[in-house]
């Protein structure tokens, strides 16, 4: 079981073996951390996108799903990209988000990283309510068996930081 830490901050910033995109389906960039990561971590981590586009992953990486790359100039060795389900009121998408973090882990101990650090996956431009993203990423997280060290979750504002802190 690994140690969960809980710290404000920016995912790109994070000085461990592997960090988390919360992507989209096709692998090649948006918004939020997703942006962030491909802007800091500079073109090498498109061009990994692109060649996984261009073999397994024709059809994009489905929801749920995750793939590592290089991490470029980020401080990380890999991003594990993962695609959060978009929230939808009237259907329970838990399970898909569930499993991002459950995937992630997986890709993780195949790299043999022993400190991952998360984003809240889906709990910005993908509409999933924090307190909700949360609880799944920390109760997922604890029930995961995995070879990882340390999981640390990177909370980018007060409110995100305060959600994640209750489940500690
Ligand atoms: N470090 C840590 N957390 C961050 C950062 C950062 N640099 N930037 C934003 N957050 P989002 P999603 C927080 O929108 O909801 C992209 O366009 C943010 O406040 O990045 O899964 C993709 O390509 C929020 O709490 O991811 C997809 O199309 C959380 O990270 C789509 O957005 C996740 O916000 C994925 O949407």
């Amino acid at each position: 079981m690994p140690d969960l830490t809980f710290v404000r901050g920016d995912i790109t910033e994070q000085h461990v073996d592997a960090v988390v995109n919360a992507a989209n389906s096709s692998l090649l960039g948006g918004g939020g951390v997703d942006g962030a990561i491909h802007r800091k971590g500079g073109p090498e981590i498109l061009a990994a996108c692109r060649e996984l586009r261009a073999g397994h992953y024709g059809s994009g990486l489905p929801t749920g799903g995750a793939v590592a790359t290089t991490a470029g100039r980020l401080p990380a060795r890999w991003v594990i990209h993962t695609v959060g389900p978009v929230w939808h009121g009237h259907e329970d998408r838990s399970e898909l988000l569930a499993s991002c973090y459950r995937e992630s882990l997986r890709v993780a101990d195949e790299l043999g990283a022993a400190t991952v650090a998360f984003p809240a996956v889906s709990t910005g431009i993908y509409g999933w309510p924090m307190d909700d993203g949360a609880r799944i990423a920390v109760t997922t997280v604890r029930g995961t068996p995995t070879s990882v060290a340390e999981v640390r979750f990177v909370l980018f504002d007060d409110a995100a930081f305060t959600a994640f802190a209750a489940h500690q």
